[in-house]
C-alpha cells in the first residue's frame, strides 16, 4: 500500500481510497497495480464481501495519469498496470460501490460503469474528454455506456466529451443517488454494509445474472485497448497533451 491508495477494512467491506489530493487523484500506473491487488485480494479473501471505491473531497480522480499518457506517447513503454485494473474491475467477484465527489474525468468516470451502486454529490461533474485528447472510449465504456445510459446520451458522454452532472447522471442511469457531500461516504457505506449483509451465495449469483457474461466486456476492453495504445502515439494526442502541460505555464 503507498500514500496514493489507502486500502481499509470495515468488517466485510474492503474499502479502496485513492488518496492524491494534489494532482487531483490523476491515477498513476502504480495506483492501478495497487488497486488490482487489491481487488484480487478481496475477492479472494471470504472475510470480505463488498469493495467500495472513494476519492477525496472535490475529486473522486481526473484520470489517468497525463504525464504517463505523454511518456507513451514520447515512445516509452506502457506496461500492464492498466490492463490489469480494467480486468480486475470487469470481472470483480463482489459487489463493488463508489461514492464520488466533484471530479470525475476519464477512468474516473467509466469505472463507475462497472459499480453495482455509485453515489455522487451535486457538484461532482462526469467527464470522459477521450476524443477531445485524440483517445478513445476505454474501460468497456463503448459497450457498457451505450447499454447504460442509450446509445444517444453514451455519444454525448464519451463522443462528445460532455460534462454530465450528478443529477443528469442519475436521470441517465449511471448512478444510483445523489447525496449531499457530508453524507457521501457514510451513505455509500451504509448501501455497501446492506450488501455485506446479503446471503452472499444468493446475492452472487442474482448478480451474475444481472452482469451476465464478462467476456464480451473483457474482449471490449482489450479492443479498446489496442486502439488507445496506438492513439497516444498519434499527432492528435501528443497535442493534446502538450496543450495540458503548457496550460499552467500559460495561465
Ligand atoms: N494527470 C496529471 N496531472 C493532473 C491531471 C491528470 N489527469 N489532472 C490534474 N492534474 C494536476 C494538474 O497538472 C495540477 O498539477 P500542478 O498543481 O502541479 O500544476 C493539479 O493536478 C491540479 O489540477 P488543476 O488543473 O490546477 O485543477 P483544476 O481544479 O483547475 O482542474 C481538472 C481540474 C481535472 C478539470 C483539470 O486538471 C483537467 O482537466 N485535468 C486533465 C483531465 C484529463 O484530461 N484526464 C485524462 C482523461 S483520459
Amino acid at each position: 500500500m503507498s500514500e496514493h491508495i489507502i486500502i481499509e477494512r470495515r468488517g466485510a467491506i474492503q474499502i479502496i481510497r485513492m488518496n492524491r489530493p494534489d494532482k487531483k487523484n490523476a491515477i498513476t500506473r502504480k495506483m492501478y497495480a495497487e488497486m488490482a491487488g487489491a481487488l484480487a485480494a478481496g475477492d479472494a479473501d471470504p472475510a470480505v464481501r463488498v469493495h467500495v471505491f472513494f476519492g477525496v473531497p472535490g475529486a473522486f480522480s481526473s484520470g489517468n495519469d497525463l504525464a504517463d499518457f505523454m511518456a507513451v506517447a514520447m515512445g516509452g513503454e506502457g506496461g500492464t498496470e492498466v490492463w490489469d485494473f480494467l480486468l480486475a474491475l470487469a470481472t470483480a467477484q463482489k459487489p463493488v460501490v463508489s461514492g464520488v465527489d466533484g471530479i470525475a474525468v476519464g477512468i474516473g468516470t467509466t469505472i463507475n460503469l462497472h459499480c453495482d451502486l455509485t453515489f455522487a454529490t451535486p457538484r461532482t461533474l462526469f467527464r470522459t474528454p477521450f476524443v477531445d485528447l485524440g483517445l478513445v472510449p476505454e474501460a468497456g465504456s463503448s459497450l457498457l455506456a451505450p447499454a447504460v445510459l442509450g446509445r444517444q446520451n453514451a455519444f454525448a458522454l464519451l463522443g462528445l466529451g460532455e460534462g454530465f452532472s450528478a443529477e443528469r447522471a442519475k436521470d441517465a442511469g449511471l448512478i444510483y443517488a445523489v447525496v449531499e457531500e457530508d453524507k457521501l461516504e457514510a451513505d455509500t457505506l451504509a448501501a455497501a454494509a446492506a450488501i455485506a449483509a446479503k446471503p452472499p451465495e444468493a446475492l452472487k449469483i442474482a448478480r451474475d445474472l444481472m452482469r451476465g457474461s464478462r467476456e464480451d466486456v473483457v474482449a471490449r476492453i482489450k479492443e479498446e485497448g489496442a486502439h488507445f495504445q496506438e492513439r497516444l502515439k498519434s499527432n492528435e494526442a501528443k497535442t493534446a497533451f502538450v496543450a495540458f502541460m503548457e496550460r499552467k505555464k500559460a495561465g
